[in-house]
């Protein structure tokens, strides 16, 4: 694994697998902004990211863009365990801004049984934007228990914990800068 070298020292011991490296994060978020770009061709886009875990797809995709864009976040809490949500969500940091009548790109880290995300596109809805569209880097299909029109994905991963590129473990492993699995013992196992 030679990616590995990428990876900060104190970290490189717990990482099991690297599914997908920093070069292919990046190749795949130009692909989705040129897809954007072309799509909202004419328009502006409100980017609406979903704290934490979006926080480096947001950086990556905002700076990629070449049509106007906004961006503003939200943060979340869904009652559930440490690994798998409840669709009870709780909004504990909302949008400064009104998105009535705005093109309105949700930006996501992980769509998994997509309970937090169907919670959030109807409470956004009912604000009236123009339109409202999900961008998503990873998803995974196999996991899902509600239906949701995922306009923009990044990546499909397998039934599996990942971490990095923004998405934590216990808050940590966020800064990794590739997409990477973890040892079993990390887990307390
Ligand atoms: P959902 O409501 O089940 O779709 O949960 C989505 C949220 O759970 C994501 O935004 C992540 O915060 C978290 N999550 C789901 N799968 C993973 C994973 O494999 N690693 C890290 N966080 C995850
Ligand atoms: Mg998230």
């Amino acid at each position: 694994m030679a990616e590995l070298a990428s990876v900060p020292n104190v970290h490189r011991d717990d990482i099991e697998d690297i599914l997908i490296d920093a070069d292919r994060l990046e190749s795949r978020l130009v692909e989705l902004a040129g897809r954007i770009d072309e799509d909202y061709a004419g328009r502006e886009v409100l980017l609406v990211g979903v704290l934490k875990g979006a926080f480096f797809v947001m950086a990556d995709l905002a700076r990629r863009l070449t049509i106007r864009s906004q961006v503003d976040f939200m943060a979340c809490s869904s009652y559930g365990s440490a690994t798998s949500s409840s669709g009870v969500v709780r909004i504990l940091k909302d949008l400064d801004t009104d998105i009535e009548g705005r093109d309105v790109l949700i930006v996501e880290d992980i769509v998994d049984s997509g309970l937090t995300l169907d919670y959030l596109m109807k409470n956004l809805r009912s604000r009236r934007p123009a339109s409202l569209e999900i961008l998503s880097l990873l998803t995974k299909p196999t996991r899902r228990e509600v239906d949701l029109p995922i306009r923009y994905v990044g990546f499909e991963v397998p039934d599996v914990f990942v971490v990095g590129y923004g998405l934590d473990y216990a808050e940590n492993y966020r800064g990794l800068p590739c997409i990477a699995t973890l040892k079993p013992e990390v887990y307390g196992g």
